[in-house]
């Protein structure tokens, strides 16, 4: 049983009302609103139909998922072992950043052994094959390329296709014929991505989306978008040296916060084999300086913290600070000021990550109070070390959890020895271990007379 009945939607926000008004209260544009007509289920017919639609799990049959996988493994680690059959996923990015060079070379890697198309709606084709030219030599046989845009008509070659992976540089281009909603607005992205998911669950295609962000850094359109898909990656710029990232934000099929490391190159983006070889290159023993050692997903990554303290000329002392908050490091110098008595507050500080690399974990708090004190002192850290330890408001040193990812990695890279916690657990016995207690005990490490 089902009634009709109708509501209004802008055209531009996606803001609805019941009845209609000339200008839209959410994006004060006029004549935005279109009436939308619903039907109405009634609630005796959802009871017949979810009755028979349940099962048991053991009712439910698993058919063996292959994951797709490519010959990049930076790819796959953050796809959490390659692309899900079937699975919607978007990635995302600032224009020029490399969306469109991953996924072009990503599918002429995947279409050896899998029929992939490629659908260009913000590039001619005569674009996209000078772009293949930079990227690779041989033209795959199984890559094919559309420039069409409509929605409609994406559905239908892939459903007469039936290939294995689809692209849709951008779904913000993707245009819905089927509403009166301008392209790239709220209404047509979440239409577009509804009828794509539905299409790569029914049909077991997996689909990747490329989609815009704005100046604030959100994927441009509703959150409801990153809802709706199975992942959404990032592609970001992280340093003066071209280096990408491409994190992992939401993944359904895999662990959030992998991370993978790619140059931009000449000839497209070439995946970084081992980034901590390449971090480490990077890095000098020097007062100010400190290794610690942060978990990006499963990965353990090297980062050098820097440090500088400049006494206050006049006013207010400054806190510059990047790739970590700011407050976060401003609450280790007053722990510092209030037990160690160093005058901080008199002090400016500055503060970076090697390479521009970022990090949100907290076991590099120690990395943190050991770099201000190493160039408070302008004493450097004993030479191949790295702290791992959280710090606490008492000033107590705490441990951190996964210290055995780090310590294997540590050895693997060289290190002689960890600072930790008093009370952490280790199970790795292959490296030098320097156990702390409290903050007063950091002192230690820089010369009596210094102190
Ligand atoms: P592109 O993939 O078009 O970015 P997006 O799709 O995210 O907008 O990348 C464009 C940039 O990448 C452009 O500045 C040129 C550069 N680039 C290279 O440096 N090397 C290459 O081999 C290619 C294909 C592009
Ligand atoms: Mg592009």
């Amino acid at each position: 049983m089902s009634k009709q009945s109708s509501y209004f939607e802008c055209l531009n926000c996606s803001y609805q009302t019941l009845k209609w008004i000339g200008c839209c209260p959410e994006c004060n544009q006029w004549n935005t609103l279109d009436q939308i007509s619903t039907f109405k289920t009634t609630k005796q017919s959802v009871g017949i139909q979810s009755k028979l639609n349940i099962h048991t799990l053991n009712e439910i049959s698993m058919e063996e998922q292959q994951r797709i996988v490519s010959q990049c493994h930076e790819w796959d680690r953050v796809m959490g072992g390659g692309i899900v059959p079937g699975s919607f996923l978007l990635i995302s990015g600032d224009p020029g950043i490399g969306k469109s060079t991953l996924l072009l070379q990503i599918s002429t890697q995947l279409s050896e052994k899998h029929a992939i198309i490629y659908f260009s709606s913000e590039e001619s084709l005569t674009q996209v094959k000078l772009r293949f030219q930079r990227i690779a030599t041989q033209t795959p046989k199984n890559l094919f390329f559309s420039d069409h845009a409509t929605l409609n008509g994406v559905i239908e070659i892939c459903k007469q296709k039936k290939p294995t992976l689809v692209i849709i540089d951008s779904i913000q281009n993707v245009i819905n014929d089927t509403t009166n909603a301008l392209p790239g607005t709220i209404s047509q992205l979440k239409e577009s991505a509804f009828m794509l998911m539905k299409l790569a669950k029914e049909n077991s295609i997996a689909i990747i989306a490329t989609g815009h962000i704005t100046k604030e850094g959100n994927i441009a359109g509703p959150k409801l978008l990153e809802h709706m898909v199975d992942g959404v990656f990032y592609l970001q710029k992280e340093d003066q040296w071209q280096t990408r990232t491409l994190r992992a934000i939401k993944n359904r099929f895999g662990s959030i916060n992998e991370i993978g490391f790619f140059h931009m190159k000449g000839n497209g983006l070439q995946e970084v084999q081992n980034i901590n070889q390449h971090l480490l290159e990077q890095t000098k023993n020097a007062p100010g300086s400190t290794l610690v050692s942060s978990l990006e997903g499963s990965r353990p990554i090297f980062l050098e913290l820097q440090a500088l303290t400049v006494p206050v000329k006049f006013g207010i002392p400054q806190r510059i600070i990047t790739g970590i908050d700011h407050k976060h490091v401003s609450l280790i110098a007053a722990i510092l000021e209030k037990y160690l008595h160093i005058p901080l507050s008199k002090h400016d500080i500055f503060f970076k990550i090697s390479g521009g690399l970022k990090t949100k974990d907290q076991t590099c708090d120690l990395g943190i109070a050991l770099a201000i004190l190493s160039s408070y002192f302008q004493q450097p850290l004993p030479d191949k070390t790295i702290a791992l330890a959280e710090i606490s408001l008492t000033g107590q040193i705490k441990p951190v959890y996964n210290i055995d990812i780090h310590a294997k990695e540590c050895t693997t890279f060289g290190f002689k020895q960890l600072i930790i916690a008093k009370d952490q657990v280790i199970n790795h016995k292959e490296i030098q271990v320097k156990r702390i207690n409290t903050v007063h005990e950091l002192l230690i490490f820089f010369p009596a007379d210094q102190v």
